[in-house]
């Protein structure tokens, strides 16, 4: 057993293996590396346009934490239930992780309307993470510090099997 950290999300990890994603965020397993490499961007210095990108994704990602949990709580079966509620957990370590480089306090969790028919939920739910995908990758490509290139990319990494889970299951 050895610690390890995931970079982008800073969750630790003990096992034998690295994890083929991190069980935290979802980020790929080649962010997830030894303790002693975790280098710790809480408040990091950004330029305003790039504070901007990152309140606009903390935004995305608290509604998404919301309508997940909804649909997890309205879920018709087990299996739809597992999708929905670690996919809520993805979201509310990205929101976490976008707070902490950012330098504020997590917002309150509104609560959102979703349907009680899970194919409707899981349309939604494909094209919420569709648009996080396509933000995200602008973000990375148009954020000028390399750590954000880097927490957006990754990030746009999970969404989109996100959405391809959600193309599975829906
Ligand atoms: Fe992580
Ligand atoms: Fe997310």
């Amino acid at each position: 057993m050895r610690p390890l950290r995931c970079l982008i999300c800073g969750e630790t990890y003990i096992g034998r293996e690295t994890p083929d994603r991190c069980p935290f965020c979802g980020v790929a397993g080649r962010f997830v590396a030894e303790a002693a490499e975790y280098v710790d961007y809480e408040g990091m210095e950004m330029c305003d346009s790039s504070k901007d990108f990152v309140r606009q994704a903390m935004k995305i990602e608290a509604s998404n934490v919301a309508f997940y949990q909804c649909a997890a709580g309205c879920a018709g079966n087990e299996v739809v239930r597992a999708v929905f509620k670690r996919i809520a957990k993805h979201e509310a370590e990205h929101l976490e992780l976008l707070a902490e480089h950012l330098g504020v306090e997590e917002p309150e969790i509104e609560p959102e309307e979703c349907s009680d028919d899970d194919a409707a939920n899981m349309q939604q739910s494909h094209d919420r993470e569709d648009r996080a995908v396509k933000l995200y990758m602008r973000f990375a490509s148009e954020a000028p510090e390399p750590r954000l290139k880097e927490v957006f990319s990754a990030i746009a990494g999970i969404e989109q099997e996100h959405y391809k889970i959600f193309n599975t299951f829906g």
